[in-house]
């Protein structure tokens, strides 16, 4: 066990070399080179614990991993999902610390991230209960949407809420907003840069809100959350991990519209949410 301990501590002091002083080395009660001897504060208090241990206990702390490289928080699964999303906004994106989603909704209002802010009739930042426990996420507004300022308000939208009807829910039980809170001109897919510019907006709203299960409708959305390139079949093939919070992702009622021969897995799909739904909702 000494031995062990102490390799592990020779792992731990060559990390520091390289990379600074990150970890104070932790105190341990079967290591006797390190005792009262060692002045660094973190081993003054209680003996035997590491070092990760008490930074995952303290939500100010960042986590470390074994050889005292901090661990990024959106991976760190011992971290609450909010956490996790939040992580992700960059640290100087004004909404970054925002404590209401109508703070975001403001200063998104207010400002051109890309060009596309600028040409909207209204940005469409999202609609449904700020504390919903489903949130459904599509890719971008459309015309009816841009001119009412309110996603899936058009006709897919309109398929939408059939669709959430014939599983019990109503658009004001859940929280519906896009991956892009503004138009694209004739409804062109997404570039990366607007992408890039509306995401954190999108990660904000849902660590404010916390739901316990996220749909996403069409390719685009499922893919630009999960990071992936799939086609819409894989993608719905499972349930996924969006930083602890579990995602589902199914067809875009636009394409429902078109494609009717995936009406029947788009049911399958919302059987198996409002199923997952209601495990979720239950055990709290
Ligand atoms: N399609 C989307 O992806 N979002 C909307 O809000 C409307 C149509
Ligand atoms: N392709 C898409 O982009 N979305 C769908 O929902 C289905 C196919």
């Amino acid at each position: 066990m000494n031995e062990l301990l102490r390799d592990l501590r020779a792992i731990v002091e060559h990390e520091r070399a390289l990379h600074g002083d990150l970890l104070p080395l932790p105190a341990t009660k079967e290591d006797p080179s390190s005792s009262s001897a060692d002045p660094s504060p973190a081993d003054t208090g209680t003996p035997s614990h590491t070092a990760p241990d008490d930074a995952a206990s303290d939500p100010d702390m960042p986590n470390y991993d074994l050889f005292g490289n901090q661990v990024d928080p959106a991976e760190d699964p011992s971290l609450p999902p909010s956490e996790r999303i939040e992580a992700l906004i960059p640290d100087d994106a004004p909404y970054k610390d925002a404590d209401t989603l109508d703070e975001v909704e403001q200063y998104l209002a207010n400002t051109v991230l890309v060009p596309i802010d600028e040409d909207r009739e209204n940005p469409v930042f999202g609609v449904g209960d700020p504390a919903a426990d489903l949130v459904i996420i599509g890719e971008a507004p459309g015309r009816n949407e841009d001119e009412e300022g309110e996603p899936f308000v058009g006709r897919a939208g309109q398929l939408l809420d059939k669709i959430l009807d014939a599983i019990n829910f109503k658009r004001e039980d859940v929280y519906i907003t896009n991956i892009l809170k503004s138009r694209p001109p004739r409804n062109r897919d997404p570039k990366s840069e607007e992408v890039d510019a509306h995401l954190p907006v999108l990660y904000k709203q849902i660590a404010l809100i916390r739901p316990k299960i996220i749909l996403t409708v069409g390719k685009v959305a499922g893919n630009t959350l999960l990071d992936r390139s799939s086609s819409l079949s894989n993608l719905r093939d499972q349930e996924h991990d969006f930083y602890g919070i579990p995602l589902m992702a199914t067809y875009h009622p636009a394409a429902l519209l078109r494609n009717s021969q995936w009406k029947r897995p788009t049911w399958e799909d919302m059987k198996l949410l409002r199923t997952r739904y209601d495990q979720l909702t239950d055990e709290t």
